[in-house]
């Protein structure tokens, strides 16, 4: 697996304290909640969360939303469809949708309409990967970890066919592997 890697853009240490700097941006704006209700995507956000959630020092929650994609390759859809719905009720709540990069931003302008479709007060958007010059609908993350140029990432929970979400590290993989 490692061979098939370019080069480490964020390496395992930069993304902890990355993590830990969004934690208290995200516990200053939200310190009036009683709870903090996180929503994640399935499947890259896990690892994200699951460091995130960690280091946050009041009361979490978390559910899953998995969507798939259509009419396009994997970082590239016409539209959207949710195939898992949350298990909690997020009327009345405000809430942080998590993924783990923000490419067209497509998925997340959907599932941020979904979520306030069912009656959240507020949708917070947290990524640990920006790529604003990938953007195709008008959406900005009010959280997002580092911005990356438009090249194509594994590791970390992202993943390239499924595999490589396991490193524990943000790579750029070698183009033979995915063109
Ligand atoms: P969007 O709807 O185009 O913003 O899609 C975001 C989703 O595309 C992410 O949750 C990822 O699953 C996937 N994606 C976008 N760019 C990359 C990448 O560089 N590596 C792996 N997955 C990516
Ligand atoms: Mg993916």
């Amino acid at each position: 697996m490692k061979n098939d890697i370019e080069k480490i853009i964020f390496s395992r240490s930069e993304i902890a304290a990355k993590i830990k700097e969004m934690v208290r941006n995200i516990m200053e704006d939200f310190k009036r909640e009683k709870t903090l209700v996180m929503v994640a995507l399935l499947k890259g956000s896990v690892i994200f969360l699951a460091d995130l959630i960690r280091q946050i020092d009041m009361s979490v929650e978390f559910d899953f939303i998995g969507t798939s994609s259509y009419g396009g390759s994997a970082i590239s859809k016409a539209y959207v469809e949710i195939y898992k719905d949350l298990m909690f009720e997020v009327k009345g709540k405000s809430v942080i949708l998590v993924d783990d990069i923000l490419d067209t931003g497509k998925t997340a302008k959907v599932v941020m309409k979904h979520l306030l479709d069912k009656g959240a007060k507020q949708v917070k958007l947290c990524v640990l990967l920006d790529k604003p010059s990938r953007r195709e609908v008008d959406i900005k993350a009010d959280y997002a970890g580092f911005e990356v140029d438009d090249v194509f990432v594994v590791g970390y929970g992202l993943d390239f066919k499924d595999r490589y979400r396991n490193l524990p590290y943000i790579a750029v993989l070698k183009k033979k592997y995915y063109n």
